[in-house]
C-alpha cells in the first residue's frame, strides 16, 4: 500500500516529510490558515506558484537580513501592500520566528486582510508581526513605526504604492529595499496626455505613440525612473526577474541596498530622462532635489 507522506496538520515539517515545497521547520497549520495548504495538507496550482514565487523573493531577502544582523542583534522589515501578507508571513515563519526584538510590520489599506492576518500572527504566536490598517503614503508620517526600518518591501502593491513605499525607504534610511512593482498607470497617463507635442519634438515619441504602447512603454520607463531615483539617494541599484515570464506578468525585481554612492549622476540622467520622455512634471514623483543636492 502507498505511503500517505503528507506533513500532519499543526506540525513543523521535518526533512522526513515529502514535499519539497514546503521547507524544514515551517509551520505546516500557518500554510493551511494561508491557504498554501488544503485541510488534508495538499497543495493545488495556484499555491505551488505563490509559494514558488514567494520563495524566490525569499531567496533575495535572507541575505539582505543576514547581513543586517551583521552590524546589529535585531532586524526590522516592513511589507507595503501585504495583501494576504503571504510573503511576510513566511519571511516571519523562516527567518524571524528565531529572532528576539526583530520587527515585520505589514501594511494594507483593506482593513479585514489587516485583521486577519493579525488574527493568524496572535494564533501562531508571532510576537514580532504587526499589521497596519494604513495606506503605504499614511504609514511614512505614522507614529506607529519606527523612525528606522532596515528592509522595505513591496510585492505588487498596486499603481503609485510602490513609489510610496519608496518614498519611505528613503524617509526611513532603509538599508535595502525590495520592489517587484505592479502596473503604474501614472506615468502612461502623462505620457498619453503630452503626446502630440511630444510628436512634434522628437521622433523617438513614435516608441509610445500607439495605446498599446504608451502603457507598456509608460510601465518600463517608470521602473527606470524608480531605478535612477534610488541611484540618486545613494543605493546601488540590481534589477533581475523575479520568476519566468509564464508565471506572472509583472515579474521585474528591484533591488537596492544603500551604500552612499556619488548621487550627481544619476539625479542628472533622471532629469534629463524626465526632460526627454516629456515627463517634467512628474520630477517630484521621482526626484526630490533637496534631498540629493
Ligand atoms: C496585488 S495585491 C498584492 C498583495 C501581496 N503583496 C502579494 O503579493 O500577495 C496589492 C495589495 O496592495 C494593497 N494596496 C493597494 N494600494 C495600497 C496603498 N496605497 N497602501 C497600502 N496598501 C495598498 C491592496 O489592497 C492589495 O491588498
Amino acid at each position: 500500500m502507498k505511503q500517505n507522506k503528507q506533513p500532519k496538520i499543526g506540525a513543523t515539517v521535518t526533512s522526513a516529510d515529502n514535499m519539497p515545497e514546503i521547507r524544514e521547520g515551517q509551520t505546516v497549520a500557518l500554510l493551511q490558515e494561508l491557504h498554501i495548504l488544503t485541510r488534508d495538507g495538499k497543495m493545488n496550482q495556484d499555491s505551488r506558484r505563490k509559494l514558488k514565487q514567494v520563495y524566490h523573493l525569499y531567496q533575495f531577502i535572507e541575505p539582505l537580513l543576514k547581513e543586517v544582523l551583521e552590524s546589529k542583534d535585531n532586524v526590522t522589515l516592513v511589507d507595503h501592500g501585504a495583501g494576504k501578507s503571504y510573503l511576510g508571513f513566511i519571511i516571519y515563519d523562516l527567518f524571524f520566528k528565531a529572532l528576539q526584538n526583530s520587527h515585520i510590520y505589514g501594511i494594507e489599506t483593506r482593513e479585514e486582510l489587516v485583521a486577519r492576518s493579525q488574527e493568524l500572527a496572535q494564533k501562531f504566536n508571532f510576537p514580532g508581526m504587526s499589521f497596519l490598517p494604513l495606506s503605504v503614503a499614511e504609514s511614512t508620517e505614522s507614529k506607529l513605526l519606527p523612525e528606522q526600518i532596515d528592509v522595505v518591501t513591496a510585492l505588487h502593491a498596486c499603481n503609485t504604492a510602490t513609489d510610496d513605499a519608496i518614498q519611505f525607504a528613503l524617509k526611513k534610511k532603509a538599508r535595502h529595499i525590495v520592489l517587484v512593482p505592479c502596473c503604474q498607470a501614472e506615468v502612461a497617463s502623462v505620457l498619453k496626455k503630452n503626446k502630440g507635442q511630444s510628436l512634434g519634438k522628437s521622433a523617438l515619441t513614435e516608441i509610445w505613440r500607439h495605446p498599446i504602447h504608451t502603457r507598456e512603454f509608460g510601465s518600463q520607463i517608470t521602473n527606470v525612473l524608480r531605478c535612477l531615483q534610488l541611484e540618486a539617494h545613494g543605493y546601488s541599484v540590481t534589477v533581475t526577474e523575479l520568476v519566468g515570464w509564464e508565471h506572472s506578468m509583472k515579474n521585474e525585481l528591484i533591488i537596492a541596498t544603500y551604500k552612499n554612492l556619488p548621487r550627481k549622476r544619476p539625479a542628472e540622467r533622471l532629469k534629463e530622462v524626465l526632460e526627454t520622455v516629456g515627463l517634467q512634471e512628474m520630477s517630484t514623483r521621482f526626484y526630490a532635489e533637496e534631498e540629493v543636492a
